[in-house]
């Protein structure tokens, strides 16, 4: 069974004339300890399905499974649970504190879910060991490198046990060899046989999404299976005819 099941999502903004339909009837299986990497043109509405997800925002219809916990249209204040307990999020700016090391940035959202403060210590430091942090606990953000930064923030995603993580545009502030590690990291946390978890992102390098278990393309409201050639825009032919031969 999927760990998250999105059926018939519908989204849309504003009214009359200028309302504008982004998502059409989404429908999306993850199972656990699978990446998934999510494409598509800017515009498309990427971040408006993992806002959704993630408890952020309302869709207009269609629902949202994730464990055994049901919901999509209900609006922020309807789904905290959802952001407490069963989603981290991994955003392009890292959104670290500047002044709080790297063990107390991943600590306080734990506390802020409700641990105490010895609680939240102790699996911050865990979740940072896990993310190959271990020697950099006590330094603040300025002290790290863009990549160690994005790492001190993965942490914090996956600390308090969530299952499933989004990460929109997590290597768009990193040099290629951080993105790697990035994407090196996302695989090992998917693929670890204790305590898999599930991530979807968005990234608009191909070189990125192949890393991934499976892309998804969202184009015109609707998402459908895709490999880097169809997510590029060209079909099969079109690669062939401009192919290797000459
Ligand atoms: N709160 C909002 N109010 C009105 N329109 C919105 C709102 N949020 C998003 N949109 C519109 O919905 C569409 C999808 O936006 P979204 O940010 O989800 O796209 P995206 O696929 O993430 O794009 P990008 O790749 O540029 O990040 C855009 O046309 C955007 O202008
Ligand atoms: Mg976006």
């Amino acid at each position: 069974m999927a760990l998250l099941k999105i059926s018939d999502l519908k989204k849309g903004f504003g009214s009359g004339d200028s309302r504008l339909e982004v998502l059409k009837g989404v429908d999306i299986e993850i199972l656990q300890g699978e990446m998934v990497a999510l494409m598509g043109p800017s515009g498309s509405g990427k971040s408006t399905l993992l806002n959704i997800i993630g408890g952020l925002m309302a869709a207009d219809s269609g629902q949202i499974q994730l464990k055994e916990r049901k919901y999509g249209k209900k609006g922020p204040s309807g789904v905290i649970d959802v952001r407490r307990n069963l989603v981290g999020w991994i955003f392009q700016d890292f959104h670290l504190l500047d002044n709080l090391t790297a063990v107390d940035n991943v600590a306080m959202s734990l506390e802020l879910s409700g641990l105490s403060s010895a609680e939240a210590e102790k699996a911050a430091i865990d979740a940072l060991e896990k993310v190959g942090l271990g020697d950099r606990m006590h330094h603040i953000p300025d002290q790290l490198s863009g990549g160690q930064q994005q790492r001190v923030a993965i942490a914090r995603a996956i600390a308090g046990n969530r299952p499933v993580l989004l990460a929109d545009e997590p290597t768009g502030n990193l040099d290629i060899a951080s993105g790697k590690e990035v994407m090196a990291l996302f695989r090992e946390l998917c693929h670890d046989k204790e305590n898999p978890v599930s991530i979807l992102m968005v990234t608009h390098d191909p070189d990125l999404a192949a890393a991934a278990d499976r892309m998804l393309l969202l184009r015109n409201g609707k998402t459908e299976a895709s490999d880097i050639r169809s997510a590029w825009g060209l079909d099969a032919e079109e690669i062939t005819e401009g192919g290797e031969e000459e």
